[in-house]
């Protein structure tokens, strides 16, 4: 059975006394919470990693980089490696981040390196994909997500997908209040789902989790969750309320 799964991306907030309180209390809150088949990751930014994953240890909580380098080690000033992320105990990292696409040029080719580098450090990665207002409006969307997910994924083998796990965030919807409707939510999974059968051995879109992302709240996830093809979210701003995230975990 595929897990269902709830992450949040902290992205570039929280100072380290405000990680501390929001870790804390988190842990605290999921102590009595049965997580059934459910994961619960964090992703605070670079420096607060190895103090959280040490912090979270025994705990029902997870940690995740938002990003990495693709090169093994070298000359890249002020860039972080795989090698560094595993060996201060983070396994997972965010890739293809719309805001790392957008702000940072992050292409598909670039991102196919990162996750191979990934993968080779055996790093799990949630990979990030999805369509523009734009592409939305002339109907290109399908077409735009498949091949995100064609350029950087689809030279896996169906061994690597074990360590994969795709987050759909339209652009139009992530920070924007707007979120894609859970019809179309349930829609871009299904088709996604479909795009990883035909590549690959049924089990291979069986066991893959798909989450949603983009103004995931309290007061739309439970419905947004409900769809069959959505395993779970990727939050952004709901994420830095210990209220709102545990509701929201709630709601799955
Ligand atoms: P949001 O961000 O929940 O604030 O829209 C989602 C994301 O960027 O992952």
């Amino acid at each position: 059975m595929r897990k269902k799964i709830v992450a949040g991306n902290w992205k570039m907030n929280n100072d380290k006394n405000e990680t501390k309180i929001l870790i804390a209390d988190l842990k605290e809150s999921l102590k009595g919470v049965e997580l059934e088949n459910t994961r619960v990751i964090i992703a605070p930014a670079f420096v607060f990693l190895q103090r959280t994953a040490k912090k979270i240890k025994n705990s029902k909580l997870e940690v995740a980089a938002q990003n990495m380098h693709q090169e093994e080690s070298g000359a890249y000033t002020g860039e972080v490696s795989a090698k560094m992320l595993k060996s201060v105990g983070v396994n997972t990292v965010i890739l293809g981040h719309s805001e790392r696409r957008e702000y940072f040029g992050e292409t598909d080719t670039l991102l196919t390196k990162k996750v191979n580098r990934a993968l080779q450090h055996k790093l799990e990665v949630i990979f990030c994909f999805g369509e523009k207002l734009e592409d939305r409006k002339s109907g290109n969307h399908f077409e735009v997500v498949k091949a995100q997910l064609k350029n950087a994924l689809f030279h896996l083998n169906s061994e690597d997908w074990q360590h994969i796990i795709l987050a759909y965030e339209p652009v139009w919807a992530i920070g924007t209040g707007e979120t894609a409707s859970p019809e179309q939510a349930q829609e871009m999974h299904a088709f996604v789902r479909e795009l990883v059968a035909e590549r690959y051995i049924s089990d291979v879109s069986e066991e893959v989790s798909i989450l949603y992302g983009g103004s995931v709240k309290p007061a739309n996830a439970k419905e947004i969750f409900s769809k069959e093809d959505v395993d779970g979210g990727l939050i952004g701003g709901a994420a830095l309320h210990a209220d709102d995230f545990l509701a929201i975990i709630n709601a799955i």
